[in-house]
């Protein structure tokens, strides 16, 4: 899934991970965890969330590659967050052409800048589950302050501030350009209007990766 901050990749990768039944491998919810758990890893990374930036490429692609080794991962993965960079999408298909897989399909969800604020100020996530996410007018949960899944308290994102969302979009956006074209030039990109309705997000997205038959 590629997509600048908010466009909704974390929504959708969810909900195609459970369609698809494989496993959804998120860069950014490996990182919190990491955070959170004051891991060595997470002690580096912290600095350049909270900054908005890119986490360097070598802390990123080892921690995907050893995601990747992960047994449940051999039937395949919704990569979400990941590659940001046109040098983590080369080292990613190094990295798969050596385990045997490739990327099949980029998935691009193009929202506009303006949506993008909008979305990220509103948004909460449940304390539990990194996958659980909602928006205070757009998808909100049926308690204020509580998931609708598991009943676990929602919380905003620490990189949710608007000075923060600034920087993630002035950082972020040129490299996932690069990714972009990188993705288009290999033949994989398939680009979804990302303004529309979850489901019907979901619906394009599906048909993107397997078309119904004619
Ligand atoms: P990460 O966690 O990946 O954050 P992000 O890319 O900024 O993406 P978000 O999670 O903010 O947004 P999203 O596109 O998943 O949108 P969501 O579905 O939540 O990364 C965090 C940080 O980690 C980075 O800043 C960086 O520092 C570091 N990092 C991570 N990966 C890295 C990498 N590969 N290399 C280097 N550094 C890395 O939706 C947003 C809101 O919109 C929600 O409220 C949702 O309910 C709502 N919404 C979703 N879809 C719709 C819709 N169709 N209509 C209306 N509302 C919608």
């Amino acid at each position: 899934m590629v997509g600048a901050p908010g466009a909704g990749k974390g929504t959708q990768a969810a909900l195609l991970a459970e369609r698809l039944g494989i496993p959804h491998v998120a860069s950014g919810d490996i990182f919190r965890d990491h955070i959170r758990r004051e891991t060595a890893l997470g002690k580096k990374v912290k600095s350049y969330m909270d900054q908005g930036a890119l986490v360097p490429d070598d802390l990123t692609v080892q921690m995907i590659d050893d995601r990747l080794d992960k047994p449940d991962a051999a039937k395949g993965v919704i990569l979400d967050g990941f590659p940001r960079t046109r040098r983590q999408a080369e080292v990613l298909d190094a990295m798969l052409a050596k385990k045997g897989g490739r990327v099949t399909a980029a998935l691009y969800v193009d929202v506009d800048r303006e949506k993008l604020l909008r979305r990220l100020s509103g948004r909460w996530l449940c304390t539990e589950r990194a996958d659980h996410v909602y928006h205070e007018t757009a998808r909100p949960p049926k308690k204020t302050g509580v998931c609708d899944i598991d009943g676990a308290p929602l919380y905003q994102r620490d990189d949710d501030k608007p000075a923060t969302i600034k920087a993630r979009m002035e950082k972020q956006l040129p490299p996932m350009f690069e990714v972009v074209d990188y993705y288009t030039d290999s033949g994989v990109l398939h680009a979804v209007d990302g303004d529309q309705p979850v489901d019907e997000v979901t619906d394009e997205l599906m048909r993107a990766i397997a078309p119904p038959a004619r």
